[in-house]
Formats: structure tokens, sequence, C-alpha cells
């Protein structure tokens, strides 16, 4: 059973997702059934960086949308027209869509899921919000049994990328923005993220989701971060607190149907988890009853974290067409199914290479610590940091941190050292280092 997608768009999100389409070995066995058929762009004469055959490039998105080979619709041009209305003739002509857009989404996600609903297909959007990050799918079923309080988001990367630099570098708004652009983090036109209407289109979605009811994009406040300057930065350091952009959502006390849903700059507490959420990075903080808290972190944006979430989606639906169709032999929902047939083979574990953190009390006395260094080195162990710890009753406590070993090599020269009494008296603990 194959299953066939038509791409609009092979820009930065749509050539990760042909990537991922056109590489599917060890990822789910579902991506075997998913064939690209049509790619739509505006210029044929682009160089791609993804090898797709020349045949399937076409700047008519109409024909693709309308095709009737094509299951999947992808949409990945951005932009509120012509995606909108090819979102609309894909749904009408009977296939399911998937799409990055927030911009549509946040706007038109109603006229959508009703023609959806109408003609009987599923439009799935987990990339138009957290990137990479998966956010709607858990909203909507992992965490759906939840009554949700609050979603707070850093839903943003380019304005959490100024904010950290601001914070780090005591820097203000404009000369780090002027240096973001030249770095590739913000836009020629930087609006839609410093201004939060981006995050104001992504916590719009989130809230539509976590609170089970209709959103008017123009209802959320919105306020960016432009008058935020380095002494606001510095202050809130002093008090305790980082400023974040937050995106927040959240059920008054009092009713099932008032939320609050606003975007602005926000004191954030040091130990609160938002708070170290850097640089391009995004997260989303659910409260909810009575899971408690849960925050999903992860890259907000990107050719490769984007289009995990787009071919996730396109699988998830390809396991839905599965499900349908009356071919042979079939699992209920391959999405659900853990019937794997092979065992993976897991590598001894004295083969496994790690650093490692020893302490160890040692005799007091000349000659020790070179002698360590020779069990150490006969046996392939370089070490990254020696340090005498402190001196009681005629024993040293050394720590020691090793670069990378093979641990059988590690365990070998552990042995020998227990037993040079002359030396060594006693190893207090060994752990292992990660990285
Ligand atoms: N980039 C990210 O990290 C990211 C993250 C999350 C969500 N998104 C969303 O994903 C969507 C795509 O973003 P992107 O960064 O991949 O955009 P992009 O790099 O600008 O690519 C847009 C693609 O669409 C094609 N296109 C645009 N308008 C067209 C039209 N009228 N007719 C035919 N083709 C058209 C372009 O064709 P040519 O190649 O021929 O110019 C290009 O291949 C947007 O909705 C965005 O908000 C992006």
């Amino acid at each position: 059973m194959v299953f066939k997608v038509g791409l609009l768009g092979l820009g930065t999100v749509g050539t990760g997702t042909a990537k991922i389409l056109l590489d599917a070995a060890r990822r789910h066995p579902l991506l075997e059934t998913l064939e690209i058929h049509k790619v739509g762009v505006r210029s044929l004469d682009k160089p791609r960086a993804v090898d797709l055959p020349e045949a399937c490039l076409t700047t008519d998105l109409e024909a693709i949308v309308t095709d009737p080979d094509i299951d999947i619709v992808v949409e990945v041009i951005g932009g509120l027209e012509p995606a909108r209305s090819l979102i609309l003739e894909a749904i009408e002509d009977g296939k399911h869509v998937v799409t990055a857009n927030k911009a549509v989404i946040s706007r038109y996600g109603n006229e959508i899921a009703e023609a959806a609903k109408k003609a009987g297909v599923y439009v799935l959007y987990e990339a138009a919000v957290g990137g990479g990050i998966p956010v709607i799918q858990p909203l909507q079923q992992a965490l759906g049994v939840n009554r949700i309080e609050t979603v707070t988001g850093i839903i943003n990367g380019t304005t959490n990328y100024i904010l950290t630099r601001m914070e780090s570098e005591g820097g203000d708004f404009a000369p780090i923005l002027d240096d973001a652009q030249k770095l590739g983090y913000a836009e020629a036109d930087p609006t839609a993220d410093v201004d939060g209407l981006d995050a104001a289109d992504k916590i719009a979605i989130l809230a539509s989701i976590a609170f089970g009811g209709k959103i008017r994009r123009e209802d959320v406040f919105t306020e960016g971060i432009r008058n935020v300057s380095a002494s606001d930065v510095n202050y809130a350091k002093t008090l305790g607190f980082v400023i974040k952009l937050l995106a927040i959502a959240k059920r008054n006390d009092d009713s099932d149907t008032t939320i609050q849903l606003r975007v602005h700059p926000t004191l954030v507490p040091l130990n609160h988890p938002l708070a170290s959420v850097n640089d391009v990075n995004n997260a989303v903080l659910v409260e909810g009853d009575p899971i408690g808290r849960v925050m999903l972190y992860g890259p907000g944006a990107g050719e490769g974290p984007t289009a995990s979430a787009i071919v996730s989606d396109v699988m998830a639906i390809a396991a839905t067409l599965h499900m349908e169709s009356p071919a042979e032999e079939k699992l209920p929902n391959p999405l659900l199914s853990n019937a794997y047939s092979d065992y993976k083979t897991i590598s001894p574990m004295e083969d496994l290479e790690s650093r490692f953190y020893l302490r160890l009390m040692v005799k007091d006395k000349p000659g020790v610590i070179g002698h360590l260094g020779d069990i150490f080195g006969q046996h392939g162990l370089s070490l990254e940091s020696l340090v005498q710890i402190g001196l009681q009753d005629n024993l040293a406590e050394l720590v020691i941190v090793t670069h990378e070993v093979k641990e059988g090599d590690f365990q070998k020269a552990l042995e020998i050292l227990k037993a040079s009494s002359a030396d060594v008296d006693s190893i207090a603990s060994v752990l292992r280092v990660l990285g």
C-alpha cells in the first residue's frame, strides 16, 4: 500500500520534509508507505538541496491539490494566500492536509476545520507551533484527559535569542537585533517576531486546543519586546528574574468559558522552569489537573525539527488510511502497535566508552600519584583532572576525572588499584560522567 504526497513548497521546511520522506531507513516503518508524487514551487530554475526527479517539480499548485492520485497535501509555502485557498481546495477535493502555517491556522482554522469535517478529511498542523517540539498532539491526546489550567510558552525563537543575548551581554535591543539579522536568527523584516505577532498566532492555536473552543486571533493581547531595555534586563537580574516573551493562555478560576490570552515580555523568577529556556529554543509549560506541570522543550524552528513535526503528521494520516484500506492483513492501528519481530543486539558494557569520576583515599607518601599514573597509563587511561581534596589520618582524598576510556579497560585498572594496598587505602566512589 502506497500513499501519495503532494508537497506545496520546497523551501526550508519543504526540503527537510522531502529529505525525511526520501530516506525512510531506520525510521517508522509506515514511512515506507509514503511517496512524494508532486512538488509545487515558484521557480523551476532554483538549485535544490534535495534530489527529486525533475518531472516531480511544477509551478502549478492548483494541479497538485486537485490531482486524483494524491492522498495527502503538505502545505509549506507560508503566507496567507494562496496558502489558505490551496488548503481549502485540497480539502474540497477529498485530500488530507498537513501544514506548518500558523498564520493561516490561527486566522482561518475554524473555516478550515469545518470544511475538513464536511469533506471527511484530516487537517493536522503540529509544525505550526513549537517547530520540532510535539505540543499539539500531546495537548490533544496524551494530556487530553486533564483539565488544563494554563499553557505558558516561549514560542518564538527569534525574540528568545535576542532576550538571551541582552541578558548575557548586557546589550540593548536594537544592536542585538541588528546582529541577529546578520547572523540569520532574525528576518530582514522582524515585525512578526519582535512585535509578538508570531507568538500570538501560536498561542491562539494552543488555547483553542487546550480549552476546546474557537479563538478569534484578534482577541490575543499582544506586546512585543522592542521596549525592553538593557537596564530592565539588568534590574530584573538583580532582583532574581529573567525577562522572557511569554505567551500565556489561562482558564479563569471561576469560569468554564472565559480565558486569559496574552503575549508580552514578562519577568520570570530564576527558579521557574521557563527561566532557563535560552537562545532559539522553545518550551511550552502545561499545567493541568491531575497531571500538575509538564514542560515540552526543544528546537522551535529550523529545517529538520519542523520537518520532523510535518512528517509525523503525515504518518498519523497514513496510519488512518492504512486502517481504512480494505487490503491484505493489517494491524488495527500501526501507531499503537509494538509488535516487533527482531531483537536488537545490545553492546556489552565493557565495550562502551565513557568518562569516569573516581574518588579514592590514598596513603600520604611520596610516589603514590606517579604509581597511580603508571596503572592508568598501562590501561590506556588518560586523566582530565586530578585534585587532592584533603588530608586526614595520613590519608589523602583524591578526585580524578578521566578522559573517555573503554569501560573494560577502566574496570581492569580499577581492580589493580584496589589490590595496590601499599598505595591505595580505599575506593570511595566510581561514577560515569556524561559527554
Ligand atoms: N522555517 C522554519 O523554521 C519554520 C518553522 C515552523 C513553521 N514554519 C512555517 O513553514 C512554512 C514554510 O516556511 P519556510 O521557512 O520553509 O519557507 P520558505 O523557505 O520561504 O519556502 C517557501 C517555499 O514555498 C514556495 N512558494 C512560496 N509561495 C509560492 C507560490 N505562490 N507558488 C508556488 N510556490 C510558492 C517557494 O518556492 P521557491 O523555492 O521556488 O521560491 C519555496 O519553495 C511557513 O508557513 C512557516 O511559517 C517554518
